[in-house]
């Protein structure tokens, strides 16, 4: 499917985001090894997510939908079953990674695949630590899925990440439930802690020990009704496109704010964004809050801080978007420690070289990131997404404020993180022709 975005004058109005796609999963998880029913309410749209589900389901949980309310009859640490088909997680990393370490735990084999894009993605990360604890998994060859998991019980491990990623941590962490003593985890960067504090919200033992994250097993988790806080990261495609679009003004109420992931709003303040937080509180142990962003000049007017090291860590995600608001800064963006981005849905360095220069960006592409050069008039184009959601999305707001039209094509896959983008882009820009192939 081709969406068409044309550019636009001005951004105005208020946005509903999604549930946060990383929270949800993990609430999905837990609730699913709890005993009894949860409630997750305001549960992610997302089509991740929806894998996640599945696979659940698949392993005999009992789970109810009613718009975005989740009801899920946990059956315990030990209570799931074995699959009868192969598991599928799609397209979602955060699916195959996490549910990995819950397999690891469990007393039956298991196989789990995904996409031509997970296939493709690196799982040696997750299979030495599962290894060190005990268990027995294989990969096709250079450690990619499909993986045949078989579990039973763990030893208790401490294990140092190579490389910063939350999945990683939370895949060992809840294998770490199923341990015959503590595990422990450090990383080489602080990355997102929402698998910490959901465990710890359904029950679980878990300590922070200087550099150390460590888990004691079991002995059972608790069933909780909670409500999933607006995506962030979905809410970075918004942010920029206020800030590159003159005149505009957009409210998103009730978005997660995790304090890892947070570096966000600071780098775009730092940029000299005009973005408020109001109404902050804490529910579950995650930060919410309230985002007023306004247009201002000044971002524009000089180059974007650089992103790199424990800042490349913390913005992986919204690298993307960034970049495009680089382009549009005079100055550019440098970005540098983000090979990770070379692995993620696709290639995204290699994606965004590409687009930013079909639309008249220069950029120079490195083995760990980009330099944009900044300050450009973009000129619509036909985008390339490779079936990754937010190379599709960050492409459709460079159209916004592009001469001529922005052809995203495959623009279905936003669905994976932000089903109904779309429409919410139209919604506030009045630029978005929802039909195949017609102008706007
Ligand atoms: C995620 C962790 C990050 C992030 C992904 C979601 C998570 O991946 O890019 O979108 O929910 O734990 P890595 O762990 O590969 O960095």
């Amino acid at each position: 499917m081709i969406r068409t975005i044309g550019r636009s004058g001005r951004i105005s109005g208020q946005i509903r985001l999604p549930g946060d796609k990383s929270i949800s999963h993990r609430y999905a998880m837990l609730a699913a090894l709890a005993e009894g029913r949860s409630e997750i309410r305001h549960f992610a749209s997302s089509r991740d997510c929806h894998s996640t589900l599945d696979c659940l389901r698949a392993l005999g949980v009992e789970i109810g939908e009613s718009g975005d309310a989740v009801t899920i009859d946990g059956c315990g640490l030990g209570g799931l079953r074995r699959p009868e088909a192969v598991l599928d997680a799609g397209n979602s990393g955060t699916t195959m990674r996490l549910l990995s370490g819950i397999l690891a735990g469990q007393p039956f084999g298991s196989s789990i695949t995904g996409d031509e894009s997970l296939r493709a993605r690196p799982m040696r990360r997750i299979l030495q630590p599962l290894r060190q604890m005990g268990a027995i998994v294989t990969s096709r060859d250079q450690g990619l899925p499909p993986l045949q998991i078989q579990g039973g019980s763990l030893k208790a491990v401490r294990y140092t990440l190579p490389v910063a990623s939350a999945q990683v941590k939370s895949c060992v962490l809840l294998a770490g439930l199923y341990g015959d003593g503590a595990t422990a985890v450090r990383e080489p960067v602080p990355t997102r802690d929402h698998t910490e504090i959901a465990l710890a919200c359904f029950g679980a033992t878990v300590r922070i020990e200087g550099a150390w994250i460590e888990i004691d097993p079991g002995p059972r988790l608790l069933p909780l009704s909670l409500e999933v806080p607006g995506d962030l990261s979905s809410a970075a495609f918004f942010l920029v496109a206020a800030a590159i679009v003159p005149g505009s003004e957009v409210f998103m109420p009730g978005v997660g704010l995790n304090r890892r992931r947070r570096e966000l709003l600071e780098y775009l303040q730092m940029a000299g964004l005009d973005l408020a937080v109001e109404r902050e509180e804490v529910a579950a142990g995650e930060i919410r809050g309230d985002l007023l962003v306004r247009y201002r000049e000044e971002v524009l007017t000089r180059p974007l801080p650089r992103i790199e090291g424990a800042r490349a860590a913390a913005l992986i995600d919204e690298i993307p978007i960034l970049c495009v608001l680089g382009s549009q800064a005079r100055g550019g963006l440098e970005v540098a420690d983000a090979a990770e981005l070379r692995v993620k849905e696709t290639d995204r360095i290699a994606a965004l070289a590409r687009n930013l220069r079909a639309m008249g960006t220069e950029v120079d592409e490195r083995a760990d990131g980009l330099v944009v050069t900044g300050g450009v008039q973009l000129q619509g184009a036909d985008i390339v997404t490779y079936g990754d959601h937010r190379i599709a999305m960050a492409f459709a707001i460079a159209g916004l404020a592009a001469e001529g039209e922005t052809r995203i094509h495959g623009a279905e896959c936003a669905d994976v993180s932000f089903p109904g983008f779309f429409e919410r882009l139209d919604e506030v820009s009045g630029r978005v022709a929802i039909e195949d192939g017609a102008g706007p």
